[in-house]
């Protein structure tokens, strides 16, 4: 998708469709009544009859109006007059979607847009094309029939945006696009089924990333590299499966910036049965997503490469799948880490935790400025914060604010919640270092402080993306989130 910014007059615009906005009551937005004027009331004689009364997210194609150039105008809901950044996005959605629908291939969208000061030029230019990316996104189904014809929709400018700032807008957008196709290769992966996406998968989607981008080195630690790092608890959630593991080692390299890398950690579970400890049948199709933090972490490491950020960034992904079988561990067995911590695995659908504890580990020999690790690790992290946020746990509050800001500045927000000593507590072993579950209590929080205990040193964070990655029901499928979060994160930490 084309995504440009316009500066002068709508009217004179020369696209297929005149995107704008109309208020509760039929009140026309600014660039709507300009363009009514234009038309000699045309919009507003309309108006007057009822019939598109502006409720929030209603869309409206009218044929063209006199005097205009574009042949078609699309009225979009914007509800009241107060436009806050999520009632913008959702008109920017619904237009985009009704645009998707025609024939359409080029638009100029003027919604009545938030105040500056919630949403400067800069990130209006970067949330639009976010919001458009998701707007346009299919799933890439497996369904026999014939599909639909693509949207025609190839080209949107997004105005109007003041000559002065227009260079800021036009940067959002270029953040936007990389952003956006770090959401997207997020959503492909994690929205295939468990049999197509396989670890060997996942190493083969790294390896073509590396491929399209210079800046990107990969290296993929196959089953015995695995064993020549003693990555004994990632080996024991392994061992159930006939799929080979995979631990992935993708780099960006910057041509400037400081040495020391920001290191992201990605669970890579590529299915979750829950192992010996077996999941209930209900909804158990879901743990496809488990390898949502891996898929997240692609996704940055795409959007980090296509702008060639001046930072340092390394992707670790330990991926494989949790089996039961006659070779799976068991309830009790007792395994030693990468660090030399010897864990009893009282649940062995406590996986997550095992698999990204060796992968933290791994990360100290890149001497990092920041770890942060992503994982849908605990249904109790659902159950505290539901879909809306996404649980950020840390051993530095400064790195836990840092990316809860980001989620707000990018509209993909996130919690913090407390990751106190007497957690770590909870996860005592009668016959080894360490347990790997603490109880149904803040089990969200007892899986953060089973992953503090390999972060000493480290500026670490963790955060589960259980609940925000994917949604389930009628509309199930992954949600590329927290792609956008990290995009903000990244770039700042990049000085952009
Ligand atoms: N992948 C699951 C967590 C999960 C559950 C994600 C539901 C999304 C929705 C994880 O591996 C898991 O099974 N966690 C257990 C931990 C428990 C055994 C301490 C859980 O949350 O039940
Ligand atoms: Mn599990
Ligand atoms: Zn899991």
């Amino acid at each position: 998708m084309q995504i440009d910014i316009f500066t002068g007059n709508l009217a004179q615009r020369d696209a297929d469709c005149l995107v704008v906005g109309v208020h509760d009551g039929g009140e026309l937005c600014a660039a709507a009544a300009a363009l009514d004027r234009r038309a000699g009331g045309a919009i507003s004689r309309f108006l007057k009859r009822g019939d598109f009364p502006g409720r929030l997210a209603e869309t409206l194609l009218l044929p063209a109006a006199p005097r205009l150039k574009a042949t078609r105008i699309l009225l979009v809901g914007q509800g009241g007059k107060s436009v806050t950044r999520r009632n913008w996005r959702k008109a920017l959605v619904a237009a985009v979607t009704a645009l998707s629908r025609t024939r359409c291939a080029s638009a100029a969208v003027a919604l009545a847009r938030p105040e500056p000061r919630e949403l400067d030029d800069y990130l209006f230019g970067r949330s639009a094309t976010e919001a458009i990316h998701a707007a346009l996104y299919r799933v890439n189904d497996l369904k026999s029939g014939t599909k639909p014809a693509a949207p025609a929709l190839a080209r949107i400018a997004l105005g109007p945006v003041r000559p002065t700032r227009a260079a800021a807008a036009r940067r959002g957008i270029a953040h936007g696009q990389a952003s956006g196709k770090g959401a997207r290769l997020m959503r492909d992966l994690a929205n295939l089924p468990g049999n197509v996406c396989t670890p060997g998968y996942l190493a083969d989607q790294a390896r073509a990333l590396a491929e399209r981008h210079p800046s990107l080195r990969v290296r993929v630690l196959e089953e015995a590299d695995i064993r020549a790092e003693k990555m004994g608890c990632f080996l024991a959630v392994t061992q159930g499966s006939d799929q080979p593991p995979k631990f992935i080692v993708l780099e960006h390299k910057a041509k400037r910036g400081p040495r020391a890398p920001v290191v992201l950690v990605g669970k890579g579970i590529t299915f979750d049965t829950g192992g010996i400890s077996l999941k209930d049948p209900g909804a158990m199709d879901e743990m496809k997503f488990d390898m949502s933090g891996a898929a997240a972490v692609l996704g940055a490491m795409a959007m980090v490469a296509e702008l060639d950020l001046p930072l340092n960034v390394v992707a670790l992904v330990p991926t494989c799948e949790n089996m039961p079988s006659g070779r799976a561990i068991k309830p009790g067995d007792i395994v030693t880490s990468a660090a030399g911590t010897t864990v009893e695995i009282l649940n062995t659908d406590a996986e997550g935790r095992l698999i990204l504890c060796d992968a933290l580990h791994y990360a100290r020999r890149f001497k990092p400025q920041a770890v942060v690790d992503l994982a849908t690790l605990t249904g109790a992290c659902v159950i505290a914060l539901g879909m809306h946020h996404t649980g950020v746990m840390a051993n530095d509050d400064a790195l836990a604010r840092e990316l809860v800001d980001s989620g707000l500045r990018a509209d993909d927000r996130a919690w913090q919640l407390p990751l106190t000593e007497e957690y770590g507590e909870q996860l005592k072993s009668n016959f080894a270092d360490l347990a790997n579950v603490a109880g149904r209590d803040g089990g969200a929080i007892t899986a953060g402080a089973f992953l503090a205990r390999f972060t000493k040193g480290l500026r670490w964070a963790h955060m589960d993306i259980a609940g925000s990655a994917y949604v389930g029901g009628g509309a199930k499928g992954s949600t590329g989130r927290p792609v956008a979060l990290l995009t903000d994160f990244l770039l700042r930490r990049a000085g952009r």
